[in-house]
């Protein structure tokens, strides 16, 4: 079978544009592990009750107006129930769930995540304004979802 030198030439391009992104896709599996890019942080979701910091979920001061927030999301709400911060807080949340996936999400702010077991999930939110604000759960996880929530208050 005869080919015209253009087409050997496309064909060369195609399959070369096919190698490289195989080789891309390779290199992300194998080298790189294949995993989110941002927050790399794992935990057994077995013994999230028994892991530190976890196991006493809850506000950390870790200095001037900041915080840490351990919390956990799980089937059917969140721990710790109720947190307060000063206003002008940075609040630094580290959630995980020991069961399904849950959501994470601060109507009215930037702050929308999901909650996976196995991973800490992270979000940093600064409070600069004074009320009481919803946490709730936007990700489906069982019958008694609707009821997931809980409140972080700001004064
Ligand atoms: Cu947890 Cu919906």
């Amino acid at each position: 079978m005869h080919l015209h030198r253009f087409e050997k030439i496309w064909l060369m391009l195609g399959a070369g544009g096919l190698a490289l992104f195989i080789l891309l896709l390779c290199v992300n599996a194998f080298a790189m592990g294949m995993a989110p890019p941002s927050n790399m942080e794992m935990i057994d979701p077995k013994k999230v009750a028994e892991t530190p910091p976890f196991d006493k979920p809850g506000l950390k001061q870790i200095g001037d107006k900041e915080y840490d927030a351990y919390m956990t999301a799980f089937a059917f709400g969140f721990s710790p129930t109720k947190m307060e911060v000063p206003v002008g807080s940075t609040v630094n949340f580290h959630v995980t769930s020991p069961d399904v996936i849950h959501g994470f999400q601060i109507p009215g702010t930037n702050v929308n995540f999901m909650v996976m077991p196995g991973h800490i999930n992270s979000a940093t939110y600064n409070f600069d304004k004074p009320g009481e604000y919803l946490i709730i759960c936007n990700e489906y996880c069982g019958a008694g979802h609707q009821v997931m929530a809980t409140t972080i208050i700001v004064k």
